[in-house]
């Protein structure tokens, strides 16, 4: 089977995007549309499973979009548009729920970790959200979705609807099966304040995560509160195993400087963790502030961003009902 490669991912726009999206997925979105076709898309059907507020959501898309672009990506290159501005996500998505089953759901731990103790009064929408994520995806076809490792059981999910998709409706191969694109040492930016827990917008502490539009004084006061270790830098892996907060700063430090995590160790092995963090803010300042900057100057030039989700739009679109009428067909719909 020889399918032409297609690249899918998503970024909700909740605001604040961080070093987390950054590391683990946003670079990986810009070096990929020098290689492959690539849909980018803002999944504002996906952030309204919990409550928003409808002006500061309409500012977070654009806010998103900017982001999409100060990083790197072109919407010449790239097709850059908002979920719920084609329908046939919504539309893909009722489909699948019907090809998707409960105990899947049920083993799903984002919707534990995100609905919390009482589940009852989580909405539904959360509940199906990762049958929506599964129609992002195969509405295009794609082949290939860049995610950090949050994502990976998700991403499990949307293969194993593509294949009960292709099974109940007999036909083998229409739905590729997405492969995960996740990577290597930054697929799990940590926390700055908790090593065990992901960086997340959601985390009450601004002080346990980089912003992308964080000051250069933020950022060295982020990274000088953060936690680390009482013992100099080790010169091994192994002795890091039970201190992720250090692994963290690590390896963030290792992506960033371009450099491998035992290359960091052998230079910084012996120092107190103040040198790595004076390192770190250094580096995290240079690659951070322009594109902070640069989000918020796009952010002043609305209507250009709303072009760029017009044209963006125009073009999924165009993609996605091709798809759907032949998804119709095949399950039946008139
Ligand atoms: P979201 O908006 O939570 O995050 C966007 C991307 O950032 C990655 N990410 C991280 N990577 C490393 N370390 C972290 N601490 C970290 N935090 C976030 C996420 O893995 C993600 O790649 N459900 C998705 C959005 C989505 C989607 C899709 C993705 C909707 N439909 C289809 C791919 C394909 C989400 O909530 O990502």
């Amino acid at each position: 089977m020889s399918k032409k490669k297609l690249v899918f991912s998503g970024v909700q726009p909740t605001g604040n995007l961080h070093l987390g999206n950054y590391l683990g997925a946003m670079k990986n979105f810009v070096s990929l549309q020098k290689e492959m076709e690539c849909i980018y898309c803002v999944v504002d059907l996906h952030a309204i499973t919990t409550l928003q507020k409808p002006e500061q959501l309409r500012n977070n898309v654009l806010e998103t979009v900017a982001s999409f672009l100060a990083t790197g990506l072109d919407p010449n290159k790239s097709i850059i548009f908002n979920q719920s501005s084609v329908s046939g996500h919504a539309e893909l998505a009722w489909i699948l729920n019907c090809v998707s089953r409960i105990g899947w759901l049920n083993r799903m731990t984002q919707f534990k970790d995100k609905a919390g103790p009482d589940k009852e009064t989580a909405s539904v929408g959360l509940y199906i959200y990762p049958n929506l994520m599964a129609a992002d995806i195969l509405l295009y076809k794609a082949t290939h979705v860049p995610v950090g490792a949050d994502q990976k059981q998700h991403l499990e999910l949307s293969r194993d609807i593509a294949q009960k998709f292709n099974n109940d409706f007999n036909c083998k191969d229409f739905f590729p099966l997405p492969e995960p694109l996740i990577p290597k040492n930054v697929s799990r930016i940590m926390s700055l304040r908790d090593g065990t827990k992901k960086m997340s917008k959601s985390e009450d502490s601004d002080y346990s995560r980089i912003n992308l539009k964080d000051s250069a004084d933020d950022i060295n006061k982020k990274i000088k509160k953060a936690k680390s270790d009482s013992d100099p830098i080790p010169d091994n892996l192994k002795s890091l195993e039970k201190k992720p907060e250090a692994l963290n700063l690590l390896n963030i430090y290792s992506e960033i400087s371009k450099m491998s995590l035992e290359n960091v160790l052998k230079e910084m092995s012996g120092k107190e963790y103040s040198f790595l963090k004076s390192k770190l803010t250094e580096i995290l300042t240079s690659e951070i502030i322009p594109v902070g900057k640069q989000i918020k100057k796009l952010l002043e030039d609305r209507p250009h961003l709303e072009n760029v989700l017009k044209k963006g739009r125009e073009k999924a679109n165009i993609r996605a009902e091709e798809n759907l009428k032949i998804i119709r067909e095949k399950v039946g719909l008139i």
